[in-house]
């Protein structure tokens, strides 16, 4: 039936010229339609499933800004709402914050209807030391939770009614052994635990300070390689530990994978298991690297091969986002746990962080569209289906 309908709204979109399709010009690794064909808004294909979304930065707007308004419908700062863009001076008056960048895709993102997640108050990243840095020496316990609390008040009264949700802690857990992130600037500051909860006091009360700055927004925990192994353990545990409290709406989980690794069914069921303790879970980075983790060498141009496995392993990926979605009304807001938002961490191939990372200066392909923002072999995996 799905296959009918996409077919018979392919034929609509030739005749009627629908303004947010978008007219390929190649796709060298496609085995989607013809070069001339219309291209459809990814937003639009799942519209009855989840909000599509994607990270920007403020000058993304001019390189992507109408290709975006055709194919997401949710967008997310790639850097502009981080402590150091957006309150990069100490104190709390007007002239300690930045929030030019940040207004200029919410404002954005405002006028074409879009969904704006926030990302992120509370990360040991791109967070500027004079937080953690006293008169003399460094600041006290006391004086770091109060600045915390000073800055998520600010933000999310700043954003309050544009900003839906806000990964108000990101990668607070170890990779390797123990649970936490202890080498944190946060958890060396306030990283005990004063009311014998088990968790991180600058954890808790960073969500107590969320929950009452801004009741509106759903809030989330955010992490990568949350989705298999000991880390996923851990995550369940905090996320389980945070909505006993009631502190906590959703669980991002980033998606900074790669076209080998993990397989559809791993994501499955870390879905699955989060979903279980009643809170939404989302994708919220998402980006299919085509190197293995660990490997450093460099490829001069996406293969034939790469591109396919990449298409392969996209389609099977949505192919469980689809399954696992909070289709049919079953709203997040109601507290069933499903999964109800993807977002990539870009759009197209001309801007990727994975140009820089891990390997500096290495290009990377790990997005649906070309560096011309044409569709590759996996975008046609991810709206055919
Ligand atoms: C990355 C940005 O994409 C880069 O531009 C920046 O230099 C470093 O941060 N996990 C996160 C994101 O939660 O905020 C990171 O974004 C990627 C990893």
């Amino acid at each position: 039936m799905r296959a009918v309908s996409f077919a018979v709204s392919i034929i609509f979109m030739f005749l009627i010229e629908a303004p947010w399709c978008l007219h390929s010009q190649s796709d060298n690794t496609a085995s989607g339609p013809s070069p001339e064909a219309v291209v459809p808004s990814l937003a639009a294909a799942y519209e009855h499933y989840f909000p599509i979304g994607a990270a920007v930065e403020p000058q993304s707007l001019n390189t992507q800004g109408d290709f975006l308004v055709a194919q997401v419908s949710s967008l997310v700062a790639e850097n502009a709402m981080k402590w150091d863009h957006i309150h990069p001076r100490r104190g709390n008056d007007v002239s300690s914050y930045n929030f030019s960048g940040a207004d200029a895709i919410v404002d954005f993102a405002r006028q074409n209807g879009m969904l704006i997640r926030g990302h992120t108050l509370v990360w040991h990243n791109q967070v500027p030391f004079w937080v953690f840095r006293g008169d003399s020496g460094t600041a006290t316990r006391a004086e770091v939770l109060e600045r915390m609390r000073e800055h998520i008040s600010t933000v999310l009264t700043h954003f309050r009614g544009k900003v839906y949700c806000w990964d108000v802690v990101n990668e607070a857990l170890s990779d390797g052994g123990g649970t936490w992130r202890v080498e944190s600037p946060w958890f060396k500051a306030a990283g005990d635990d004063e009311n014998g909860d088990g968790i991180p006091d600058y954890i808790v009360k960073a969500f107590e300070y969320a929950r009452s700055a801004d009741p509106t927004a759903r809030l989330f925990y955010n992490d990568y390689g949350i989705e298999a192994g000991e880390k996923l353990e851990k995550a369940y545990s905090l996320v389980k530990a945070l909505k006993e409290k009631g502190l906590i709406d959703g669980v991002g989980i980033q998606g900074h994978w790669s076209i080998y690794s993990p397989d559809a069914e791993t994501v499955r069921n870390a879905i699955k298991r989060f979903a279980s303790l009643g809170v939404e879970v989302q994708i919220t980075e998402l980006d299919l690297s085509v190197y293995r983790w660990g490997d450093s060498s460099s490829l001069t141009a996406l293969q034939p091969n790469l591109a396919s496995q990449q298409a392969a392993r996209y389609g099977a990926l949505f192919k469980v986002f689809r399954d696992e979605a909070a289709v049919g009304g079953d709203a997040p807001s109601s507290g069933h746990g499903k999964l109800s938002g993807v977002t990539f961490w870009g759009i197209a191939d001309d801007h990727t962080w994975l140009d820089s990372f891990p390997v500096t200066g290495r290009k990377d392909w790990p997005l649906l569209f070309d560096v011309d923002h044409h569709p590759k072999s996996a975008f046609w995996a991810v709206v055919h289906w």
